[in-house]
């Protein structure tokens, strides 16, 4: 079938159903989609409850209703499709839209994925939204949570953005007047809501020297280019408060600066979404800070808060969500700086480090990604770490490029089989995969993923030995 025939029957089951539970993920993707679906449900009418879990393990089962609901699994299900049947969930009652690779069982659910269409670069928000415009075709102004839930996900190219579906969606957003796309701009975080100089000393991908993790020359930097740093009041202006050429100017002194100390400029570019029905100067400004914002809130246990910033609520949930980011970006911080610091393991073709009980298992993949990109990007990034509420499971995040996918690289496979074969599971993308171990089968486990992706370079390179 088509994504078109598999989109339309998913909104055929639903306006069947006569009340509807959502079970959604704690990421930006996760709290988008659920914030699409929600609406998109209310609109017509429809008893709506949600439940966020942090992944579809047995154990988050519980929170799944036995009751007569049609229970739509988002941004999760399709790798667990034999928890549900386990639960006695049957076909008729369970509708899954997601993006992650499908693991099927004997029950054959119905289901929406992006991969199933060859879609690779469509996260589950995407797959919300397509529903909810088959529902409505007038609800447009949902695409915007579409793109966060998109650009949360990392589904966006490097310099050209969003692409195939999730662009189509970005048009609608902008057709709407909740989406402004800008091409060939700054791809540093807090274009929205950083001073200029802060902003770029903050960025360290790319690297720029003599600015990256140095605001003081950031900013003179700046001063020494002549743009106006300031607005009339003497406040610091954010770079989307820069006038075009003064943002023209800066990057191209930028990309000299790179040039000059021999490194690539592909990464100082980057196409972003801005959202003018936001207020200005708030991480609501843009696609990649509301996406992070999201994240504090559900990786931090408070999903729900991210849901309501998504409904349109600006009051006291947004105040709590601007704690939580900022918490968030600290503790990422100390994450990234604890695994520099206490330096990775390094194997044939992994590279691992366990965090113990220092972090919390929802955020060491962040950690993992970021660590990847300053240490050995050629090897697979492990991060291993204790379940403080269950001492008796290990959490496994796994993040890797490109270059290694274009190498055979597959981390979902590799988790998938190396967790079966210690008694746990795994789940996720190519690029982007965990798992739960028990923890006594840690060593063998981190070997047999080695194994795994010895084997996965040399099928995809006869001469990597
Ligand atoms: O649940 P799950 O889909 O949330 O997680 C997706 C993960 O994959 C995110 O952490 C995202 O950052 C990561 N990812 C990545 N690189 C990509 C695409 C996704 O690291 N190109
Ligand atoms: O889990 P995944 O790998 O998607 O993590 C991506 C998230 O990492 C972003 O949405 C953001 O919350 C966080 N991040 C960050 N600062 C960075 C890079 C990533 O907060 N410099
Ligand atoms: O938790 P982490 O951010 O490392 O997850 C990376 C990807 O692996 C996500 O897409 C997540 O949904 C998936 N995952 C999974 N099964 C697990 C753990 C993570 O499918 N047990």
């Amino acid at each position: 079938m088509s994504l078109e025939n598999d989109v339309r029957r998913a909104a055929d089951i639903i306006g069947e159903a006569d009340s509807v539970t959502i079970i959604s993920h704690i990421d930006a993707d996760g709290i988008s989609t659920e914030a699409i679906l929600a609406q998109a449900l209310v609109r017509e009418g429809m008893a709506v409850e949600s439940v966020f879990v942090r992944q579809l393990e047995p154990m988050a089962m519980r929170h799944v209703p036995k009751d007569g609901s049609l229970k739509l699994f988002a941004d999760l299900g399709a790798g667990q499709q034999n928890l549900l049947e386990e639960h006695g969930l049957s076909s008729d009652e369970v509708l899954i839209l997601d993006h992650h690779v499908g693991q099927p069982c004997g029950t054959a659910y119905p289901q929406v994925n992006s991969l199933d269409h060859g879609i690779t670069r469509m996260s589950a928000a995407g797959i919300a939204y397509l529903v909810a415009k088959a529902i409505d075709p007038t609800a447009i102004d949902l695409a915007k949570l579409a793109v966060i839930g998109n650009v949360g996900d990392m589904m966006a190219r490097e310099n050209c953005g969003l692409v195939g579906p999730a662009r189509e969606i970005v048009r609608d957003g902008v057709e709407c007047g909740n989406i402004v796309v800008q091409d060939h701009d700054l791809n540093c975080y807090g274009t929205s809501t950083r001073p200029v100089h802060v902003c770029l000393g903050y960025c360290d991908d790319p690297y720029i020297d003599g600015i990256s993790n140095n605001t003081n020359a950031a900013l003179r930097f700046l001063e020494r280019l002549g743009v106006e740093l300031k607005n009339p009041r003497g406040g610091w202006l954010v770079w989307e408060e820069l006038p075009f050429e003064d943002r023209r100017t800066i990057i191209s002194a930028l990309a000299q600066q790179l040039i000059a100390h021999g490194r690539e400029t592909d990464r100082l570019l980057a196409e972003t979404y801005i959202f003018p029905d936001e207020p200005e100067r708030t991480p609501l400004r843009n696609a990649s800070e509301y996406a992070t914002l999201l994240n504090a809130c559900g990786r931090w246990a408070k999903p729900r808060i991210g849901s309501r910033i998504c409904h349109g609520e600006h009051g006291e949930a947004y105040r709590e969500a601007e704690h939580m980011l900022a918490h968030h970006r600290s503790v990422i911080r100390d994450l990234l700086q604890y695994i520099l610091d206490a330096g990775v393991t390094e194997l044939s073709h992994l590279q691992y480090v366990h965090t113990g009980d220092r972090f919390p298992d929802t955020i060491v993949g962040i950690g993992a990604g970021m660590a990847l990109s300053k240490l050995n990007w050629k090897k697979p990034m492990m991060v291993l770490a204790a379940m403080v509420d269950e001492p008796e499971v290990t959490k496994v995040s796994m993040r890797t490029n490109e270059w290694a996918l274009g190498r055979g690289v597959d981390l979902q496979k590799a988790l998938v089989e190396a967790a079966a074969g210690a008694g746990g599971a795994g789940g996720g993308h190519r690029i982007a995969a965990g798992a739960f171990i028990p923890h006594d089968t840690e060593e063998e486990f981190v070997d047999s993923v080695n194994r795994i992706l010895k084997r996965q370079f040399a099928s995809a390179d006869p001469d990597d030995s």
